[in-house]
């Protein structure tokens, strides 16, 4: 066990991601939070404004290009007392496969909501992401000050779509240009919206609730509804309670404008009170808990190019216990070698901060001279694997062409490495000697590319493929596979390490083929 000032190091963090469609607020929030947070590990002063440059990177070639982040962000910040590390996931067109993984690293979840959307497609996916460890989720309900749904019917989707309770822990009083607040349930406070003096927070004592004073702040109209509304909602939804919250049955729901920086901070405060310092993870042998004494953790995450000039590649490990020091003895398990840990970083934005320390919870960046895989576990000596860092099956496919014909071995060396680091899924069909590339994003082809050209000295083209769908394939009954593999060859490959997979053209295919085939497992999701 760790000491006790170690344990109180734990103790104090908080790890978690923001959760949203596009555009719903995520950037926005995340400039919120850094402004209200004090920003650590950054290389000088960020002045309110200025930090809009840490919640959006700009700093590679693509990014440049089209004014969009690539990569992961972890930044830190104290909020009151607490360390919190938000994972930066990527977002708009640079969504990948990176964005799923990321949430296996952190142990709780903010799912940000567009109030006059509701439950968009991709928050759908990504909730189904973080109920694969049953990471908790708050709920922040943006852009109050817009039109907005009806309250009750986006909290009804979210319950529906998403199967999470809702508990209201805030409630707004109207919305759009009528925006006038929000009610605090359990503080039994009214915090006033006021857009002309963003930074000043009126809050109304409603401990005896009292029209006549309501009428003062808000119109007669509004009082009478908020009072029908609390009366409503108190019938339909049942009290917060940790541990279903804990156990990602219920969702706490935060009403608020992240633009005008109103109620951001409720975020916050739920945040250090509710959300878990940083929990345990499964290993192949046993349960890792944050208070051992000796350092573990697992790589999430590998980036390419942090650093131009250097052309190197960095592996983000999410340390699971113990504590890194700077100059630390690690063994890479997989590959059975301890390697000194000379330097291990954060990064921001385009920044990188050299750590002297850090706790679990934590995210370090390593140097990766192509040794590391993503899934693979850092210790102190103890030849264990951390699992539950997931593959998922991509949702666009390309076919890869060379231009130059001889430059085949070079291709295959290339995409190995950068399927070794969760850039791009590569598939070797059976029936042809083509190479079959899967993401999730179609950013992630922009960035292959480029890659292959730069550090392989490679120009590769696509083309379009009839794949719209792939699944891994397991069975317990040989007999079952082999039939399995003899009639279906045209649509079955290897992925890059040599997994059975099923390429279907489109959804009918897919679902007659898993009809016909009950002893044949399909997997959208694969351990690495
Ligand atoms: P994302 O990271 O989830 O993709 O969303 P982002 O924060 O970039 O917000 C998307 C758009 O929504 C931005 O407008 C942003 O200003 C706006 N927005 C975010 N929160 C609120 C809110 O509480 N109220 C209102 N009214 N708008 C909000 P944009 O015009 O696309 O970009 P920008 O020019 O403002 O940067």
């Amino acid at each position: 066990m760790c000491n006790l000032n170690d344990k109180l190091a734990i103790k104090k963090r908080r790890t978690f991601a923001i959760i949203s469609h596009p555009d719903a607020g995520k950037t926005t929030v995340t400039e919120k939070m850094l402004l209200l947070g004090k920003i650590l590990r950054t290389s000088g002063t960020v002045k309110a404004r200025g930090s809009r440059k840490y919640a959006k990177s700009d700093w590679m070639q693509i990014e440049k290009d089209r004014g969009i982040s690539v990569t992961t962000s972890v930044i830190q910040f104290q909020y009151k007392n607490i360390l919190v590390n938000l994972l930066d996931t990527p977002g708009h067109q640079d969504f990948s496969e990176d964005t799923y993984r990321i949430l296996t690293a952190v142990d709780c979840c903010l799912l940000v909501i567009d109030a006059a959307k509701g439950i968009e497609e991709r928050t759908k996916k990504l909730m189904d992401v973080s109920r694969l460890h049953n990471t908790p989720v708050i709920t922040f309900i943006n852009k109050l000050d817009r039109d907005s749904l009806e309250p009750i019917e986006i909290l009804d989707q979210i319950e529906k779509e998403l199967n999470l309770s809702c508990v209201p822990i805030t409630w707004p009083i109207s919305c759009g240009s009528n925006f006038k607040g929000v009610f605090h349930l359990d503080e039994k406070v009214i915090y006033l919206y006021n857009k002309l003096e963003k930074n000043k927070v009126f809050k109304i004592d409603c401990n005896n609730l009292n029209k006549n004073l309501l009428k003062k702040y808000i119109s007669l109209d509004l009082t009478l509804q908020i009072f029908e509304e609390l009366k409503l909602i108190s019938h339909i939804y049942s009290n917060f309670n940790k541990k279903d919250f804990l156990k990602n049955v219920i969702t706490p729901i935060f009403f608020g404008s992240a633009l005008t920086n109103f109620a951001v901070d409720h975020i916050l405060e739920s945040l250090i009170k509710w959300a878990p310092p940083p929990i345990y993870r499964m290993s192949n042998k046993r349960k890792i808990k944050p208070e051992e004494k000796n350092f573990t953790g697992f790589v999430f995450k590998i980036q390419a190019n942090m650093d131009l000039k250097h052309h190197d590649r960095i592996a983000f490990i999410r340390i699971v216990s113990g504590k890194y020091t700077k100059g630390m003895k690690l063994r890479h398990v997989r590959i059975k070698k301890n390697i000194i840990i000379s330097d291990a970083f954060c990064f921001i934005a385009g920044d990188r901060f050299s750590i002297k320390i850090a706790y679990p919870g934590d995210i370090i960046g390593i140097h990766n001279h192509g040794t590391i895989k993503i899934g693979d576990s850092f210790t102190e000596g103890e030849e264990i694997n951390f699992i539950g860092i997931p593959s998922f099956s991509p949702e666009i496919f390309r076919r890869i062409l060379l231009k130059n014909p001889l430059q085949k071995k070079q291709l295959k060396k290339g995409l190995m490495q950068l399927s070794e680091e969760g850039a791009i899924q590569v598939f070797h069909p059976f029936n042809n000697n083509h190479l079959i590339l899967g993401a999730i994003g179609i950013l992630q082809f922009d960035v292959v590319i480029q890659r292959l050209k730069t550090e392989y000295k490679i120009d590769a083209i696509y083309e379009e493929v009839n794949v719209k769908f792939s699944r891994w394939i397991t069975s317990s009954n040989k007999k079952s596979i082999d039939m399995f593999l003899n009639k279906n060859k045209s649509y079955l490959a290897l992925d890059s390490f040599n997994n059975l997979t099923y390429l279907a053209p489109n959804e009918a295919n897919l679902n007659i083929i898993i009809s016909r085939y009950v002893d044949i497992n399909f997997h959208a999701i694969r351990e690495q």
